[in-house]
């Protein structure tokens, strides 16, 4: 017997529904990168240790309160990381084998590192800001899994994230990376000076400067046509500056007086790089070589 109007009606509907359904499935199921993506390189953990205080990384990963004793320069992990959609625990990164990254490969790194996929084969959640270290180079990724390798383990469990659907946030994330995530990695303006272009990748790559100084559109990727416009926190609160025109409007006299500020932070005056998390990215940059910190300067001081 021929099915009703209705009845077609609704068969086609549940066909429809059901290839959204495989299509969102598909678009947000992560792919890894495999082992032969990884580029030949001898990994170089002095310079790992120089690009893991640009990236910040122990500001997240620092020892949480459960782990008393523990080394605060050791990125132990479980400290609480509020976000929109609830409290993480960025995990303990030290060699230990058993609760760190001690018997991960090195393409497990690079891929929860760059595209935000852990070793489980899940999505991470951008708070964890992989979208930046993304425009990393590779080799600079394997420097920091070098640097982090040569590290004392300390044995610190992963804390569970308290996030109501994670499944759904994570897979979420997979659309969201689908439709809105740019992956290109940093590339140098040849008409500028070699150290302009080193400040340029420093604060794209692997400081993440735009994560919270560059305005967000309505798919929640950085917007770059308002590069480092200032914007909304994305923790929640508060607003963060611009970085345009630091100089004209007389925030600071000229890049050598910004530099001065990236590297004395409130200590010496500068007094709007203490809050919104700056004055822990400020004490980072104030651990980088001397010309890495010129360099980053010399890079803001240009944004007109
Ligand atoms: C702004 C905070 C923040 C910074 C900076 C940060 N992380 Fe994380 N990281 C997180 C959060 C939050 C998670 C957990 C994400 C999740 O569970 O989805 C995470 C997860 C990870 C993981 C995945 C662990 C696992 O078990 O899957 C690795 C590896 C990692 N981070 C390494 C790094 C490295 C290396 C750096 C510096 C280059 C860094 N992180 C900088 C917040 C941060
Ligand atoms: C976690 C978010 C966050 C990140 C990441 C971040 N900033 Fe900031 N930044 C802020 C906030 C919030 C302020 C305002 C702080 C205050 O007024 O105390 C600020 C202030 C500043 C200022 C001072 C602006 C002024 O008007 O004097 C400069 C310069 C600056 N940031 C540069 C950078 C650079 C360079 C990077 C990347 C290496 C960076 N920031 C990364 C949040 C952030």
């Amino acid at each position: 017997m021929a099915m009703s109007r209705m009845g077609l009606l609704a068969a086609a509907g549940a066909v429809i529904l059901t290839a959204g359904a495989a299509l969102a499935w598909g678009m947000s199921t992560p792919h890894p990168l495999a082992e032969a993506a990884l580029p030949a390189h001898v990994a170089d953990a002095a310079n790992g240790k120089i690009l893991f205080n640009a990236a910040g990384c122990l500001s997240c990963h620092k020892p949480g309160p459960d782990l008393k004793g523990v080394d605060a320069s050791l990125p132990a992990g479980g400290a609480p990381f509020k976000t929109p959609v609830g409290v993480f625990y960025p995990p303990n990164l030290t060699p230990d084998p058993e609760t760190g990254i001690g018997t991960w490969t090195d393409i497990q790194f690079v891929n929860a590192v760059q595209h935000g996929i852990s070793p489980e084969g899940e999505n991470l959640i951008p708070a964890f800001p992989y979208t930046s270290y993304a425009r990393m180079k590779t080799e600079d990724v394997l420097d920091i899994r070098a640097y982090l390798a040569s590290l004392p383990p300390v044995s610190a469990p992963e804390k569970e994230a308290e996030v109501p659907a994670a499944w759904l946030v994570r897979r979420g994330v997979g659309l969201w990376k689908h439709l809105g995530l740019d992956t290109a990695q940093w590339t140098p303006d040849p008409t500028q000076s070699a150290s302009w272009n080193r400040g340029s990748y420093l604060a794209n790559g692997p400081g993440h400067c735009n994560e919270c100084h560059t305005p967000r559109s309505s798919l929640m990727v950085a917007d770059m046509s308002r590069q480092f416009a200032g914007g909304p926190h994305p923790g929640g609160e508060g607003k963060v500056p611009s970085l345009r025109g630091l100089i004209a409007r007389g925030k600071y006299k000229d890049a050598a007086d910004l530099a001065s500020a990236f590297q004395n932070g409130e200590m010496m005056g500068y007094e709007d790089m203490s809050s919104g998390g700056m004055g822990e990215v400020q004490t980072n940059l104030s651990k980088l070589p001397d010309a890495d910190v010129q360099a980053l300067a010399e890079y803001i001081a240009s944004l007109k």
